[in-house]
């Protein structure tokens, strides 16, 4: 049995502990800290086989908000974890490796933003969660990919929508709404001539499903031929119209539980896993190049090493918090994922539960 007190001053010298002593040191570590991990789809299958709670942005973001740890650990990429504190703040939420980005999130900055509102002052603004705090501390709603065209549909049709930052999840929103789309891009000098009602999306966009290209689908489904195909929404409109399902990483997930042959056009992380668990089914990735790196960055290493030195704390500047909170949970009350207490609740929490018939413990 391995020593918890030894901590190990780094990342590297964590990579040198064999896989099962660092799975012994993160689930004791967990445990003393109670601490929660949360751990994306498209994670390492090492690191999801630690994860108390897989899933995909939505999930994850529900799980953030529910849980009683006191500490979150999240496996996933910075806003994911920006999202857990916005949620949690009260909570200490931890990155096993700091660097662990989007890039399609950098697309879009909080000043970039604050200029196309300027544009467009009656319009609303839906910002995927794949983006920093401050661009949710900015927008009225947000959205996942799998409830970005109910928060569409949320809105009066005749209402110009901003969405940020993926062009792709926007195109794909306004098609299934009926609504108007251009790019960002396209905006000419004057907006007076935009159409009542459109999308006007950022210009930003995934490397790792906007590179999934007809040729990998094509040559899948000549191997496949009786495979359904489902593809992420930030993938390119002429592949999403040769989907059979368009839907968000857990909606895969509940997928491959019902069909033996699947073609699946996302991140590996997520088929990877799925094959795992169905030695038996065919699942087949649309592209064996589909990898994000930033995702990867999380090694079992890092996340002992992160629980052990409690590091690296995410944290996020009040006034932001607040604002993109208030984005989050008007999201989360559509999807039915939260509500805003009434009243009576509200007065219950702040007298303590006195009210509420309980123990009477402090
Ligand atoms: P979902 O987990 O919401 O399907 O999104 C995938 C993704 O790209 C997250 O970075
Ligand atoms: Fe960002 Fe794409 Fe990686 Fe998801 S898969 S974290 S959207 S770069």
């Amino acid at each position: 049995m391995i020593q918890i007190a030894d901590i190990l001053p780094t990342p590297l010298a964590y990579a040198a502990l064999p896989a099962d002593e660092l799975r012994e040191r993160i689930i004791r570590r967990k445990m003393e800290l109670n601490a929660v991990i949360l751990g994306h789809n498209y994670q390492r299958v090492e690191i999801q086989a630690v994860s108390d709670f897989l899933g995909d942005s939505l999930g994850l973001s529900q799980e953030a908000a529910d849980t009683d740890a006191d500490v979150i650990v999240f496996c996933g990429v910075h806003f994911m974890a920006e999202t857990a504190k916005i949620l949690s703040p009260e909570k200490m939420v931890l990155m096993p490796d700091l660097r662990a980005g989007c890039p399609m999130a950098d697309f879009v900055t909080a000043d970039g933003l604050r200029q196309l509102k300027a544009r467009f002052p009656g319009a609303a603004v839906i910002t995927y969660v794949n983006s920093t705090a401050e661009v949710k501390a900015e927008s009225d709603i947000c959205c996942t990919s799998s409830n970005a065209v109910e928060v569409v549909n949320s809105f009066a049709p005749d209402r110009t929508l901003l969405f940020v930052p993926d062009r792709n999840l926007a195109r794909y929103s306004a098609e299934r709404s009926g609504r108007p789309y251009l790019t960002t891009s396209q905006l000419g000098a004057s907006v007076e001539a935009i159409p009542e009602g459109a999308i006007v999306a950022w210009d930003g966009y995934c490397y790792v499903h906007d590179d999934l290209v007809l040729d990998e689908l094509a040559e899948a489904k000549r191997r496949y031929p009786n495979a359904k195909v489902v593809i992420h929404p930030e993938a390119r409109g002429d592949l999403l119209a040769r989907a059979d399902f368009v839907t968000s990483t857990a909606k895969m997930v509940s997928l491959a539980e019902d069909h033996d042959e699947l073609i699946i056009g996302t991140e590996r992380g997520l088929i990877d896993r799925l094959r795992q668990q169905y030695p038996n089914k065919t699942l087949v990735p649309l592209s064996g190049a589909a990898i994000c790196g930033n995702m990867k960055m999380n090694t079992l290493a890092k996340l002992a090493w992160s629980l052990d030195h409690q590091k690296h704390e995410v944290s996020i500047p009040e006034d932001v918090r607040a604002r993109a909170e208030a984005a989050l949970r008007g999201m989360l009350e559509l999807s039915g994922g939260w509500r805003a207490p009434t009243p009576e609740e509200a007065a219950i929490e702040a007298a303590g539960m006195e009210g509420a018939g309980g123990c009477g413990c402090a």
